[in-house]
């Protein structure tokens, strides 16, 4: 059986990197797949949340997956906190994962920073927490952008460690799903950096919650070289903010990047940025609106995720059951139990 899960953190502001690396994907997904989709609200406190913003947030995302035309009744839609399992389940993989296999993480080394000593325990054990979220569903399939891509082989280094030191195949080896056009949206200020929610300059990203003027205002001020569009994509290398732009044109006009540089080679920069605004600006208005009109019915979105917790207990609980028991745990019916 195949089953998808994916999360993304409740920190601020979605953005097109998250919409046309993830979010849109799962879109795709839904109807092959039985999907959960999760706010991974545990995740977000690694570093500091301000309770009422982090409250604010997680309705907010919910809203935006919905909004993006993730379907609340054929998928499960929830956050993390909800569902005791995903705690319970990464403690176990606290023991599992080894302390050499968290040192090689690279998004760890780039959220610490210079600061190591100073980050939080949470922060250097977050993927043991994902690889949890994924395995309490054993989870088959995980659509992610491409920054996601070694927290998701530590999952699978996970999952077989715990099969051979048990000597059962309780889990399965998940597949990560990275495609697209647009599977590493660079920042619009540094062609060389991802577009992130905490950036802190928001010239860097677009907001799935700008309006048309700002969205606009944004493209116009991306940084570019001054040379005009190449008219093939390998005129595009050493140019990693126009390859950016390319990119995102491409991705929102559902067209190959090569389809993107021969329409537009010899143009200038400015005269691109206001065809990209324009896209940008039709592609997204309808998923901006619905957000507005979701966050104006806070009642709706609890409801999505009180109801999405419900049915993701139900799927976890038998295996975390399983998982206690092959552990060895003893509870009221026995081994397992509980
Ligand atoms: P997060 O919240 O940083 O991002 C959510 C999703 O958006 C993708 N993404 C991007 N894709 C393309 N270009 C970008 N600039 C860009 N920025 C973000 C991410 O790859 C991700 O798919 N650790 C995860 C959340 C998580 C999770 C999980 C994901 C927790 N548990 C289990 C999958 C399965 C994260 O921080 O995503």
């Amino acid at each position: 059986m195949k089953r998808i899960f994916s999360g993304i953190q409740p920190t601020g502001n979605l953005h097109l990197g998250n919409y046309l690396g993830a979010i849109r994907n799962w879109v795709r997904l839904q109807g092959e797949f039985e999907c959960l989709f999760c706010v991974v609200d545990l995740h977000a406190i690694t570093v500091w949340q301000d309770p009422a913003e982090l409250t604010a947030n997680i309705r907010k995302t919910a809203a935006a997956m919905i909004a993006c035309g993730v379907d609340a009744e054929r998928n499960i839609i929830f956050n993390q906190s909800q569902v005791p399992g995903h705690a319970q389940l990464a403690w176990i993989f606290n023991c599992v994962a080894r302390m050499g296999w968290l040192n090689r993480m690279t998004q760890f080394k780039e959220k610490a920073g210079k600061h190591r000593e100073n980050a939080s325990v949470g922060l250097y054990a977050y993927p043991n927490l994902m690889a949890a979220d994924i395995l309490l569903y054993k989870a088959t399939h995980v659509p992610v952008g491409e920054d996601q891509k070694q927290h998701l082989e530590l999952t699978r280094d996970i999952a077989q460690k715990f099969n051979t030191d048990f000597g059962k195949p309780v889990f399965p080896i998940v597949e990560p799903l990275i495609f697209g056009p647009a599977t590493r949206v660079m920042s619009l200020r540094d062609g060389s950096k991802k577009m992130s929610k905490s950036d802190a300059s928001d010239y860097s990203r677009i907001n799935l919650t700008d309006d048309a003027d700002t969205i606009a205002l944004k493209i116009r001020k991306a940084k570019t070289d001054p040379d005009p569009l190449p008219d093939t994509v390998e005129g595009l290398a050493d140019r990693p903010e126009a390859e950016n732009l390319v990119g995102i044109y491409a991705a929102l006009a559902e067209l190959e990047p090569e389809a993107v540089t021969s329409q537009f080679g010899g143009w200038l920069f400015s005269r691109f940025k206001e065809a990209l605004a324009e896209l940008a600006v039709e592609r997204l208005a309808p998923v901006t609106a619905e957000m507005n009109r979701l966050q104006a019915d806070p009642r709706y979105v609890e409801a999505v995720l009180a109801r999405g917790a419900e049915r993701a207990n139900d799927l976890a609980a038998p295996v975390l059951r399983e998982v206690y028991g092959v552990v060895g745990f003893l509870g009221r019916d026995g081994a397992g139990g509980t």
